[in-house]
Formats: structure tokens, sequence, C-alpha cells
């Protein structure tokens, strides 16, 4: 019998990434196109910091099987669009009832999530915080302190992900900024179009086990 091989990983907490993890991609400012609400203030850094590292990702895939787990770590610098925090591209799940943890190491960010009808929910995470993510719900993380903000996280081998789903609705539904005073405040994205609840029926309807959907 040949068994999958059990194995262990170094998390630099540090450095935001885990040690030998096979695969890591990363996110420069100049690939985040359309995700803030200040399109001439994304555009004015994009010329000078354009290559800037926004975040990155390194995991562990061991298998597409289901059942199995994608286990990695996720770094994000701190920063700001205008008054909008840094925030990841964000999506739901390919095969759109898995779920997924994230424990948050190091920094202050949030778990912007947003269900296939429009309902928000948002999970403030810091060191030794758990949160997690249920089936079915969009979900982006934001950076909303002054520091790196490194998360681990896990979810099933198959669950592939959908990264056009927020563009499809013209962003999410809120937005996370500046509050002015040290910390962060929610605000409703105007452009937000939702879905109709035939594009949530075929959401809910969606198969294709391993799949990404690209669009
Ligand atoms: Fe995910």
């Amino acid at each position: 019998m040949m068994w999958s091989e059990p194995r262990r990983f170094e998390v630099d907490v540090d450095a935001g990434l885990m040690q030998g993890s096979g695969t890591r991609y990363q996110k420069r400012l100049q690939d985040l196109h359309g995700l803030y609400a200040d399109g001439a203030a994304f555009d004015a850094r994009l010329a000078s910091q354009g290559q800037e590292v926004v975040y990155d990702v390194t995991d562990f895939r061991p298998s597409s099987s289901p059942g199995d787990l994608i286990t990695g770590v996720t770094r994000m610098s701190p920063g700001k669009i205008g008054d909008e925090f840094y925030l990841t591209r964000g999506h739901v799940h390919a095969i759109i009832d898995r779920p997924e943890l994230y424990y948050g190491l190091k920094g202050k960010g949030l778990m912007l999530m947003e269900s296939p009808d429009g309902e928000t929910r948002i999970i403030e995470i810091g060191p030794n915080t758990a949160c997690y993510v249920a089936p079915h719900w969009i979900h982006r993380s934001v950076n909303v302190g002054d520091e790196d903000f490194v998360m681990l996280f896990c979810y099933p081998a198959d669950s592939g992900q959908d990264y056009g789903i927020i563009e499809r609705s013209q962003g999410m539904k809120l937005r996370i900024v500046d509050d002015g005073a040290g910390g962060w405040r929610s605000v409703e994205n105007p452009a937000y179009t939702g879905r109709s609840e035939a594009d949530v029926l075929a959401l809910l309807a969606r198969g294709g086990i391993g799949s990404e959907v690209a669009a």
C-alpha cells in the first residue's frame, strides 16, 4: 500500500511563509487592478510602486482529492489605496460548499465575508484567533494594522477558487476603510450589483470537482 506521506513544515511567522511548502505565489500591486474604490489613487501608486508585493502565499498541495487538505500561510503587507486598506482579491470556492479555516499568527486583520444572496459578516483576526469560513461564503482578507498580517489556512483539496465572483458583482457589498481614529470601519460599496435569485441558484447547483472557474 502506498500511503500518503505525513509532513512537517516550519512556519516562519516573521517572514510570513511556510518553509519547504512547494508552491509560492505573489500578488503585486500591478496585479490588483479594479479591486479598490479609488481608481485614481491606485493609478498614482502604480507608477511608483507597481512592483510592490502586496501579499504572498506559500502552500502545500498533496493532491486534489476530496478529503485531502491544502495547508499554507498567507502574508499581507500593511497599506491603503486612498482610505481603503490592502485586501486580497477574494473568492468563493469553485465547489461552493467547501469551508476554510484560518488561524492568525501575526498582525491585525479581518475576514470579510459575503453570502451568495448578499449577507455580510466581518471577523477580526489577530494572533491566536481562529476563523471558520463556513461553506458557501465569499471571502477576502484585509490588513487593518500597521505591520504584516500573517495567517495559516487550511481547506479541502478539491475546493478550487472562483476569483471572478467578486468582479461579476462589481466588488463586494462592503469595503473596509480607515475610520480616521486609528481603526477601521465598513462602508457600503455603491457600485455593488449583487446576484439575482437565478445567479444564487446556479451557484448552489455548481459542481466541477477540482475545477478552477476563471471568469
Ligand atoms: Fe478560500
